[in-house]
């Protein structure tokens, strides 16, 4: 078996990221993680790559005349690192056209809600605003228009008396780091296809 190469895009925390590694070490994953790039050289998940012992980069995007330039630059990094498909975890930046086009039916996504419900952020907050009795996260295709590519997977919790925006988001997050793995699995042995 050749193992796809995959490359992670985040921001900040990195637990998805790290959800991604630890499935990935063992013998019969169908991916390895090759490489971690983060828009912030700040991000705490950096240094939880680097422990892993995984080759990291960060590009500031403040640092590029343009936006196209910066993706220009992040698909240079993902190239050298001969990546095969992207997983964004947690990656807090809208994509271009041209990126998403170059990297399409490669590249999936983590989004906390049950998409199509509450694209964009602050999800946890606005599902407890409107009182709904499930919510959860979904694992999906990016394609150009923001959160609306086609599911992999998802994953529903409760919503229970007294949550919080804060209670809610640590229990959709458990099943988040269940279900990213499978679904990059599901993609790099071809289960799934856009
Ligand atoms: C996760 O909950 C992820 O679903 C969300 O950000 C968090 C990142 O946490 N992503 C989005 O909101 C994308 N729009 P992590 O850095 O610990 O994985």
């Amino acid at each position: 078996m050749t193992r796809k190469r995959v490359a992670i895009l985040i921001s900040g925390r990195g637990s998805n990221m790290a959800a991604l590694i630890e499935a990935a070490r063992a013998p019969d994953y169908p991916a390895e993680i090759v490489g971690v790039l983060s828009n912030k050289a700040a991000a705490p998940g950096l240094g939880t790559a680097a422990a892993h012992g995984i080759a990291t980069a960060s590009l500031a995007q403040s640092r590029f005349p343009t936006r196209e330039l910066f993706e220009d630059a992040m698909t240079r990094v993902l190239e050298s690192w001969e990546t095969d498909y992207v997983c964004l975890a947690g990656f807090m930046r809208i994509l271009g056209a041209d990126f998403v086009n170059r990297w399409m039916g490669r590249m999936i996504n983590i989004h906390p809600s049950l998409l199509p419900a509450y694209r964009g952020l602050d999800t946890h907050r606005r599902a407890l605003a409107d009182g709904v009795a499930e919510h959860g996260c979904t694992v999906h295709f990016v394609t150009p228009g923001l959160d609306e590519g086609p599911a992999i997977l998802q994953a529903r919790v409760p919503v229970l008396p007294g949550d919080t925006p804060e209670t809610l988001a640590a229990r959709v997050l458990v099943e988040e780091h269940r279900i990213y793995p499978e679904a990059l699995r599901l993609l790099a042995t071809g289960q799934a296809r856009l």
